[in-house]
C-alpha cells in the first residue's frame, strides 16, 4: 500500500499485496498515540502484541497478560487506527481450555474492541481452534517458529527450525494453518532460508520477524524499533531511531530547568490584567513577588 493512501486496509489486500510481490509492512501499537502514527506512516497492520506484557506493563514475558488488558488496549489501539488493519493477539489461555471459549474470546476482540483479526501462536492442537473461528467469522494470524507463550518448551527466546526434522515440523505446521483458514502467518526467529521456502509454499503471505527477508512482510515491536530500551539488541532487530536515549534526555532537562527556575519563563506563563491585580491587591494588600512572577 502507498503510505499516502488512505483508504482502509482490508483482509483481501493481503493476499492481493503478496501476488503483485508488494512486501507488507506491520508493527506493533499498545496505545492510541503510538498506533496513529504508525497509521500516518502508512503500515499496513498494526498488531496488538501480547507483547503488551512485557513490552508495556512490565511483566517478564508474555504470559500474564489478561483477556481485559488486551481488550482494553486493543480498544485504545482501535481508536488510534483509521486506515491499517488491527490485529489482537489472543493471549495465554484464553484459546488453549476449549475450542468453544477460544471463538467466545476471538469475537470479544472483534465486537468489544474494533479489532478485524485475532493471532494465536501454534500449529498441532490449535488448527482445529484456527478453523473454528475462521468458521465463526473471526479472522486469524497465525504463529510459528518461536513463539513466545510456550519458549520455556522451546528452550527459551532463540532460533527455532535449525535443523531439518525442526524445520518439517514448520513447514507442515504453515500448510495446516492455511488449509484451516488463517489469511497471515506470522514466522518468528527462524533460518532466513526457512523463511522463504515457507512464504513460497503457501499462498497467504507471511510476515516475518527475525525470518530474513524472503518473507512477504516484516513486522517489528514498536518500541525496539525506536530503540526505546538502548541495550536491547538482539541480531533480528534493527533500530530507526534512538528515542530511548532522546527521552532520557529531554525529561533530564526539564528536571534540571525546573530545579534552576528556568521553566517555566515568559513564554510559558499567562498573564493577568494590571488593573485586576490591582483589585486583588487593593482587596488583599500588598503581595510581593517570587521570582518569575509579574512585579
Ligand atoms: O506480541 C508480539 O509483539 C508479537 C510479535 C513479535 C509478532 O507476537
Amino acid at each position: 500500500m502507498d503510505a499516502k493512501d488512505t483508504t482502509r486496509v482490508e483482509l483481501t489486500d493481503f493476499l492481493d499485496m503478496k501476488r503483485a510481490g508488494r512486501p507488507i509492512t506491520m508493527l506493533t501499537a499498545y496505545d492510541t498515540p503510538c498506533a496513529r502514527l504508525a497509521d500516518r506512516a502508512g503500515v499496513d497492520a498494526i498488531l496488538v502484541g501480547d507483547s503488551l506484557s512485557n513490552v508495556v506493563l512490565g511483566h517478564r514475558d508474555t504470559l500474564p497478560v489478561t483477556m481485559e488488558e488486551m481488550l482494553h488496549h486493543t480498544r485504545a489501539v482501535s481508536r488510534g487506527a483509521s486506515r491499517a488493519l488491527v490485529v489482537a493477539d489472543m493471549p495465554f489461555g484464553s484459546y488453549q481450555i476449549s475450542r468453544e471459549e477460544a471463538v467466545r474470546n476471538g469475537v470479544r476482540f472483534l465486537k468489544e474492541a474494533g479489532a478485524q483479526a485475532v493471532k494465536l501462536e501454534g500449529a498441532g492442537p490449535h488448527v482445529a481452534t484456527v478453523r473454528a473461528l475462521t468458521e465463526a467469522g473471526v479472522p486469524v494470524v497465525g504463529h510459528l517458529g518461536l513463539t513466545p507463550q510456550t519458549a520455556g518448551m522451546l528452550g527459551g527466546y532463540k532460533l527455532q527450525g535449525r535443523t531439518a526434522e525442526a524445520a518439517r515440523r514448520i513447514f507442515d505446521g504453515a500448510l495446516e494453518l492455511e488449509a484451516a483458514g488463517a489469511f497471515l502467518l506470522v514466522l518468528e526467529l527462524v533460518p532466513a532460508r526457512l523463511g522463504a521456502l515457507v512464504s513460497r509454499r503457501l499462498r497467504i503471505p507471511t510476515i516475518g520477524i527475525g525470518a530474513g527477508a524472503g518473507t512477504d512482510g516484516q513486522v517489528l515491536v514498536f518500541h525496539d524499533l525506536l530503540g526505546f530500551e538502548p541495550d536491547f539488541q538482539p541480531r533480528h532487530l534493527k533500530r530507526y531511531a534512538e528515542l530511548g536515549r532522546e527521552i532520557e534526555r529531554a525529561l533530564g532537562a526539564y528536571c534540571a530547568e525546573v530545579r534552576a527556575r528556568s521553566f517555566p519563563d515568559e513564554a510559558h506563563s499567562f498573564r493577568m490584567p494590571d488593573e485586576e491585580w490591582a483589585a486583588l491587591e487593593a482587596a488583599l494588600g500588598p503581595v510581593g513577588a517570587r521570582p518569575g512572577e509579574e512585579a
